[in-house]
């Protein structure tokens, strides 16, 4: 991206318009996370303030009017950093950009810190901030509809244009799973998990099974690096990827399963040990888990279960387990999004494990009711001990 003529263009058109935002000088370049968007630091009009110019080849600024329109409603505009201003320019090739001119949010230039930052550096969340979070995800968005679906159909939702697509199906290739395999069994383990793949490669296996959903907007790409805090409160930023119908639990689990999967490290066998734990008490419960002591796992601990806790705000009587099964088909989906996107193949294994869990506990579930695992179509998936390869279960007839 060649931001000096994008600056020179946005400049002339601020001052063929009369545009109390330009001009437009970089002050800084940030990481994007997508290889065609460009972010940059700047300060614009006459009175030196600071904004944050977005760059991209898709129209960012008319998904983010939808989202700000709706969480206005809903009185939440508050926690969106705003958009301030939008232009259409002609990049390299006549391709069309969009640059949008969004308010920095943060206290000062300086020191924009994210949930991400602060998880990494291990530093205290302040429970206040956390619960603005997950309070926030549960209300920008509503009405919520309550719908009954189909397992496919929430998971095609929360997937979006993911489902299926190459790269879905070569991670699991790259990770040694067959779609035509029922179950898993974890190396060491007498663990069985149902086989993610399989169970979402075609509707026949379900029999028309329905399980009510709450469905709304989602952000859909609700991870710490789009949350900036502030001394009082939590800004959310890039609302580019929001999905519509999408299950109500999906940013909490996506939020949540990207950062245990940020947080803890895979490489030796005793933190693959430790993931399983992980993975298997963080799909169990709904709002009160017990993650397991162990490296990395003493912030987690707390934060996991301070981000649940609004999930009242969509159930408020404990006892009420409708919406149990949606809470689990959307740690599968984030599961099976991280499986798809990571890079290592131990790290996709990671994620296959935890969409396995996940998978698991909904099959388990009353309303459910098919976690029926048999060794005849079953395979060994070599977590623990990585140097081999997955193995089927071959049944030997007793003689
Ligand atoms: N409004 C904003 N205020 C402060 N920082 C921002 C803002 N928008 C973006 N950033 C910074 O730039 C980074 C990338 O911006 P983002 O909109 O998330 O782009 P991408 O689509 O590449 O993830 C963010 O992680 C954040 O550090
Ligand atoms: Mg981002």
């Amino acid at each position: 991206m060649d931001i000096e003529s994008v600056i020179k263009q946005i400049n002339q058109i601020g001052e063929d318009t009369k545009d109390k935002f330009a001009p437009f000088q970089v002050l800084k370049t940030f990481k994007s996370g997508r290889s065609e968007a460009g972010v940059f630091m700047v300060e614009y009009g006459s009175a030196n303030r600071v904004g944050i110019l977005k760059v991209t080849k898709s129209n960012e600024g008319k998904v983010f009017k939808n989202a700000y329109e709706l969480a206005s409603k809903n009185n939440m505009q508050k926690y969106i950093a705003k958009l301030l201003s939008s232009y259409k320019i002609q990049g390299k090739n006549k391709a069309t950009l969009y640059v949008n001119l969004y308010d920095l949010a943060g206290d000062d230039i300086y020191n924009s810190e994210t949930f991400l930052d602060k998880v990494l550096n291990e530093d205290e969340l302040k429970d206040n901030i956390v619960s603005a979070i997950t309070k926030f995800l549960f209300t920008w968005n509503k009405e919520h509809v309550k719908k009954n679906m189909s397992p496919m159909d929430i998971i095609k939702n929360e997937l979006s244009y993911r489902y299926m697509d190459s790269k879905y199906i070569q991670a699991f290739e790259s990770i040694g799973v067959d779609k035509s395999i029922k179950w898993i069994s974890l190396d060491g383990t007498d663990i069985l998990l149902p086989n993610p793949y399989y169970y979402f490669n075609n509707d026949n296996v379900w029999n028309n099974l329905k399980v009510i959903c709450l469905t709304s907007y989602a952000h859909g790409d609700f991870q710490g690096d789009n949350i900036i805090l502030t001394e009082n409160k939590p800004v959310i930023i890039d609302f580019c990827d929001l999905l519509e119908d999408c299950n109500v639990f999906h940013d909490l689990r996506y939020l949540e399963s990207i950062t245990l999967g940020d947080c803890l490290e895979i490489d030796k066998e005793s933190d693959r040990e430790l993931w399983s734990k992980v993975c298997e008490s963080s799909s169990g419960g709904i709002t009160e888990i017990e993650l397991p002591t162990g490296k990395g796992m003493s912030l987690l601990r707390r934060l996991i279960n301070k981000l649940r806790e609004n999930v009242k705000l969509i159930v408020c009587d404990s006892r009420n387990s409708l919406y149990d099964p949606s809470f689990h088909l959307a740690g599968t989906a984030c599961g099976l999004i991280n499986l798809r996107k990571y890079t290592s193949v131990n790290k996709k294994k990671a994620a296959f494990i935890y969409t396995a869990f996940n998978l698991k506990n909904f099959l388990k579930d009353e309303a459910v009711n098919m976690y029926d695992p048999k060794l005849n179509s079953c395979m060994v998936f070599n977590w623990k001990n990585q140097n081999l390869g997955n193995d089927l279960v071959v049944l030997e007839p007793t003689t």
